[in-house]
């Protein structure tokens, strides 16, 4: 069996063209575009690819974007005045944190510290909270994003057995409770799980969330099943790869995700998704 390739670049694409056509509406109607905060705390290379594939996905989808590039050195008191403005600020529908922040800095203080409404992230206990009483409100980037992707494919995880490994706040632990909601029987791998093959064996949805490139190996991969990886790691040769061995695993499931290409592309048209529904909250449109 060869694996059917899961264009999440393409699907992410048709989500950016809805995006921006109802924003244009929007316009149209005499409303204004919606418009998503980005702060950056200090130079991580990687947060700063990921910050310029957002403002670049704002520009795409007809938002406004604005940047607040601040220096490692901001307290954290600065920084939650910044965004104590920026809930006070009528313009602004969205306030995107990049994490990881300087360890000078309480991520979780800040995150609390956002308009749960403005949450674009879904981070805020509040939003995380509504998700996990299946009264999802603002939802996660990446989970959304994945539920798409299985949308998409069209299988259903009603009854079947998914497999989530990795247990971070930002991709795993919401992901397990969007796939409860889709009416998953779930099973959470960490780091204290130990030997991840019989897991990974049984698992008819594998999504696989931890920045460690091969933690998969491929002939552990359920023949037939689906495997989304949602890795992001630099190899030696500075190519992105996945956490999957993705030869092996494309030669028993019947769907995977690609990296780059795949997971990466729908968190960021998620992000416009929730900025828009926002935004159109917010003008009560
Ligand atoms: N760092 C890694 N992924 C994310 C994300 O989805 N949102 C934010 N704010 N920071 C991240």
């Amino acid at each position: 069996m060869t694996a059917q390739l899961i264009d999440g670049k393409a699907i992410a694409a048709k989500f950016k063209a809805d995006i921006r056509d109802q924003v244009e509406s929007m316009v149209a109607r005499g409303l204004r575009r919606p418009g998503l905060a980005v702060i950056m705390v200090g130079d991580n290379p990687a947060s700063a690819v990921y910050v310029r594939n957002k403002r670049k996905a704002c520009a795409e989808s007809g938002l406004v974007s604005v940047a607040h590039d601040l220096p490692y050195s901001t307290t954290q008191a600065e920084l939650v005045q910044l965004i104590e403005s920026l809930n006070r600020d009528p313009a602004i529908d969205g306030i995107l944190v990049q994490l990881p922040l300087p360890q000078h800095i309480e991520q979780s203080l800040i995150i609390e510290k956002i308009d749960p409404a403005k949450d674009v992230d879904g981070f805020h206990p509040f939003n995380v909270g509504r998700l996990a009483l299946r009264v999802p409100l603002i939802r996660p980037c990446t989970p959304y994003g994945v539920t798409k992707l299985i949308d998409h494919v069209g299988i259903s995880p009603k009854g079947r057995h998914c497999v989530v490994i990795g247990a971070s706040n930002i991709v795993g632990r919401p992901m397990a409770l969007e796939l409860l909601l889709m009416g998953g029987t779930v099973t959470v791998c960490h780091r204290f799980t130990g030997d991840l093959a019989p897991y990974v064996r049984d698992a008819d949805i594998l999504i696989v969330a931890v920045g460690r490139p091969g933690i998969i190996q491929g002939d552990w991969v359920k023949p037939g099943s689906l495997v989304i990886d949602v890795g992001m790691n630099r190899a030696p040769d500075g190519k992105l790869v996945g956490d999957v061995d993705f030869e092996g695993a494309s030669r028993r499931a019947a769907w995977i995700t690609p990296v780059p290409g795949g997971v990466g592309p729908m968190t960021v048209a998620m992000l416009m998704k929730n900025t828009l529904e926002s935004a159109l909250t917010r003008l009560g449109a």
